[in-house]
């Protein structure tokens, strides 16, 4: 099971994947991603993904890189890993080019850069029993639909979450909407009702959330795509993060406050089961 690199259209060991130190994403955070898993052998939602990166560099206006070149690179990496539970992570920057912030000629060349490895499982009984989360402000940019690795506020209320002795924390904007997770979306439940935040300039739109989405139009369960507030949160039956290696996560605490009874609810160990049938 060997990590692999990728960069610009050759493999090799991670360690042996050099980027120059002028690249953008390194000078100015200038460079978009993508993290997709497989489960046995196969990835899972490539496409989804796939179509997100495409919007994430149409809206950075990175010079085209066609679609096809970037999925055939990636099936190529994933093949060369050999392992039935792979994490890929993608990044590609706007190139490389003597500091200055007005965006480099057009022809200067993207760079692609790719790993491989094995997924760390989150172990499984957080996922039985339920995870703790704090609220924090949301110091983010204004465009978080576009999936940038300008990930600092993201980095800082993790380690704030880590530092208070709980798994995650949950971004609210200065006027108390709930807005989603470091690196997850966030769903509430109440009365048997689905709410998450809308897709907008402030949310990531999850993959994961989008199927968990259809398994509710399957399964019946209603989703509202609306603002909710701190307050909503709070009195909220139930609480669940979703994402790629997340899936879906239960919180049963925020803010030291027990979510509902303070233990897993039905409405997600039911959406628990319904991604694992998707991903079967
Ligand atoms: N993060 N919201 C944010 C801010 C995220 O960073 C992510 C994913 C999600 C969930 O998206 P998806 O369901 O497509 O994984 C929501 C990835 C996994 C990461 O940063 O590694």
């Amino acid at each position: 099971m060997p990590e692999l690199a990728y960069l610009n259209g050759k493999i090799m060991p991670i360690a042996e994947a050099m980027v120059p130190a002028e690249d953008r994403g390194y000078n100015f955070g200038d460079a978009v991603y993508e993290y997709v898993a497989s489960y046995n052998g196969k990835l899972f939602c490539l496409e989804l993904h796939l179509d997100r990166l495409a919007h994430s560099m149409r809206e950075m206006r990175f010079a085209p890189l066609s679609m096809e070149t970037i999925r055939h690179a990636i099936l190529d990496l994933f093949e060369k890993g050999q392992m039935a539970r792979a994490g890929i992570y993608i990044q590609i920057s706007r190139g490389v080019a003597p500091r200055n912030h007005a965006y480099p000629p057009t022809d200067t060349p993207l760079q692609f850069f790719m790993t491989v490895r094995p997924v760390h499982e989150k172990p499984p009984e957080v996922r039985e029993k339920g995870a703790f989360a704090i609220t924090v402000a949301d110091l983010r940019w204004g465009r978080c639909d576009i999936k940038t690795v300008q990930l600092v506020a993201n980095c800082m209320a993790k380690q704030q979450a880590l530092e208070a002795g709980v798994f995650d924390a949950i971004f609210v904007s200065a006027q108390g909407v709930v807005r989603e997770g470091t690196s997850s979306n966030l769903f509430i439940a109440k009365n048997g009702v689905l709410v998450t935040h809308p897709l907008n300039h402030q949310i990531l739109p999850g993959i994961t959330r989008q199927v968990i989405m259809d398994v509710c139009r399957d399964q019946g369960i209603e989703v509202q795509e609306r603002f909710f507030y701190r307050e909503e949160l709070a009195a909220a039956d139930e609480a669940f993060l979703t994402g790629t290696i997340t899936e879906v996560l239960p919180l049963v605490r925020i803010d030291g406050q027990p979510v509902g009874d303070g233990v897993v609810g039905p409405l997600a160990r039911r959406l628990q089961h319904g991604l694992l049938e998707r991903i079967q």
